[in-house]
């Protein structure tokens, strides 16, 4: 389905991640000329290659899906995490300034402390913990400051074909009846990767500066309720979860302990996205997986 009404020559960065490889498939299916580039292509912590790529190729829109994500890994490091997150998003956000690019970038639920009980909107102030969560913070700041017209799009718990995190590779686990340990006191809004593309290059074409929340609709669930969830519409056996204490795991990255996120920006003509089960059913259609 199409929801964009202009074709554009879009440039997408990190072209092999998961909401990447999103964002080209849909890009492509409703006639965008895309030019998506993997970081051996592009490294955006390098600001004269991001410069002369965006000269050279001059496109109406950067949809920028490179990132450094491995929260754990970066506590160890910090300056390759800093130089994609933070670095790499100034660097694009500047040029795509200087050559009218539309410029929309993707931040974290980690960038809030995780204490709220309720739904943090674009009015809650951040309090990122960990390397990772300040990274794409200060990146936010970054991208702000070097392009007054850059659009942040905050989501979180995202998954989708090709993803190799743990909401991802659940379906194929528990698939082949393997046992999982989910979290069950650990809360957040799934996020299916090809809903978030598809938002992210609506906002590319609308006139909107600043941050938004973008995830499915609904209050969320933690990963215990989305591993049921999944079980249930998938048919796989629910005795296969095993439900964990996040305090079990001892991961060297705080995490959130709630970071379900909810919009209070409109934006003209977009809705809320589908709900999050509606997203997992499409999801589990697509993939394949039994
Ligand atoms: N997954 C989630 O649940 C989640 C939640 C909230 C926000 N996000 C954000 O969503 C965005 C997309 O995440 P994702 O899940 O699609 O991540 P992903 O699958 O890990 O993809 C990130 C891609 O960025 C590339 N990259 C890293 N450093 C780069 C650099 N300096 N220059 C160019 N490319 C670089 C990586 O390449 P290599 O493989 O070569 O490193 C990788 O292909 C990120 O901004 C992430 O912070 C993700």
């Amino acid at each position: 389905m199409r929801y964009s009404s202009l074709d554009m020559k879009v440039l997408i960065t990190g072209a092999n991640g998961m909401v990447a490889r999103s964002a080209r498939e849909y890009c492509e299916s409703i006639g965008d000329e895309v030019h998506a580039l993997a970081r051996a292509e592009l490294n955006i912590a390098d600001a004269d290659a991001v410069r002369q790529t965006i000269e050279r190729l001059r496109p109406d829109a950067i949809l920028n899906c490179a990132a450094f994500t491995d929260v754990d890994g970066a506590e160890a490091q910090v300056e390759a995490c800093y130089a994609a997150n933070v670095a790499g998003v100034r660097n694009l956000a500047r040029s795509a300034a200087e050559y009218d690019a539309r410029f929309v970038t993707i931040s974290t639920d980690y960038v809030f402390s995780g204490e709220k009980a309720r739904l943090y909107t674009e009015d809650d102030v951040p309090e990122p913990k960990g390397v990772y969560a300040v990274s794409k913070y200060e990146g936010e700041l970054a991208a702000a400051e070097a392009n007054p017209a850059a659009v942040v799009v905050r989501s979180g718990w995202i998954y989708g074909r090709g993803g190799t995190n743990f909401l991802s590779v659940m379906p194929r686990l528990l698939g082949e009846g393997k046992a999982i340990k989910a979290i069950s006191d650990s809360y957040g809004t799934p996020t299916y990767a090809a809903d978030l593309a598809r938002r992210m290059r609506e906002l590319a074409e609308r006139e909107f500066t600043g941050v938004i929340h973008v995830t499915n609709a609904g209050d969320g669930t933690s990963y215990s309720g989305f591993a049921k969830k999944l079980a249930e519409l998938g048919g796989f056996d629910p005795e296969l979860i095993e439900e964990v204490s996040g305090e079990t795991l001892k991961r060297p990255a705080p995490r959130p302990k709630s970071s379900r996120l909810g919009s209070v920006r409109q934006v003209k003509s977009l809705g809320a996205l589908p709900g999050w089960e509606d997203a997992l059913k499409r999801f589990l259609a697509t993939a394949n997986m039994r």
